[in-house]
């Protein structure tokens, strides 16, 4: 589908295409995709010893992007998908690593299209807050707070996302420092459970 062009039109990064349904995204050219298996994370969870026994090709999450400016840009925004698969490390939920955004004051926001998790937000002071989410659940990050995706569920749990393209990532200080709680599996059923 061609845009409407007019004399002096402006030069716009063509629409793209979000199925709405799954949250994916279809034109390769243009999106950026990233996964994350076991083997890749080592140190994320808590029972490290599970996780090197485990198939280290198994996904834990996929990451979809669009950037239609620059990394960086001031002004600018990008907007993308993760989808977190269902299972554990351990007694562990399947989750994101978790990050702050490298310019710390940047905002974000989520949405999620299916499945159930929770979202774990840290602020500097290793405050630590928990949101449900849910089909249609819509998720205000602030600036200046980690955020880390948990799937809790036995299906996938996919979200939206939409951050200003100059905050970059920050996975440093989480790897070294972690969050200060971890979703666990207790009794069957998920516990947010304070990590020193
Ligand atoms: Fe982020």
């Amino acid at each position: 589908m061609n845009s409407t062009v007019h004399a002096n039109a402006m030069r716009l990064p063509e629409p793209l295409s979000t199925d709405l349904k799954t949250g994916l995204m279809d034109d390769d050219a243009r999106i950026e995709r990233a996964n994350k298996t076991v083997g890749q994370m080592e140190n994320v969870f808590l029972d490290e010893l599970s996780r090197r026994k485990m198939d280290a090709a198994k996904l834990v999450y996929a990451v979809e992007a669009w950037k239609p400016v620059a990394e960086g840009t001031e002004g600018g925004l990008y907007w993308g998908n993760s989808t977190v698969f269902p299972g554990m490390v351990g007694d562990e939920y399947f989750m994101t690593r978790g990050h702050y955004h490298a310019r710390k004051d940047r905002a974000e926001f989520y949405a999620t299209v299916s499945g159930r998790g929770l979202l774990v937000l840290m602020d500097e002071h290793r405050h630590a807050s928990v949101q449900e989410m849910g089909a249609g659940t819509t998720h205000y990050i602030p600036g200046k707070v980690a955020h880390r995706v948990v799937n809790t569920t036995e299906v996938p749990l996919t979200f939206l996302a939409c951050w200003p393209s100059d905050a970059g990532h920050d996975y440093q200080t989480i790897a070294q420092q972690g969050f200060s709680v971890r979703v666990m599996r207790r009794n069957g059923r998920p516990e947010v459970v304070a990590q020193s």
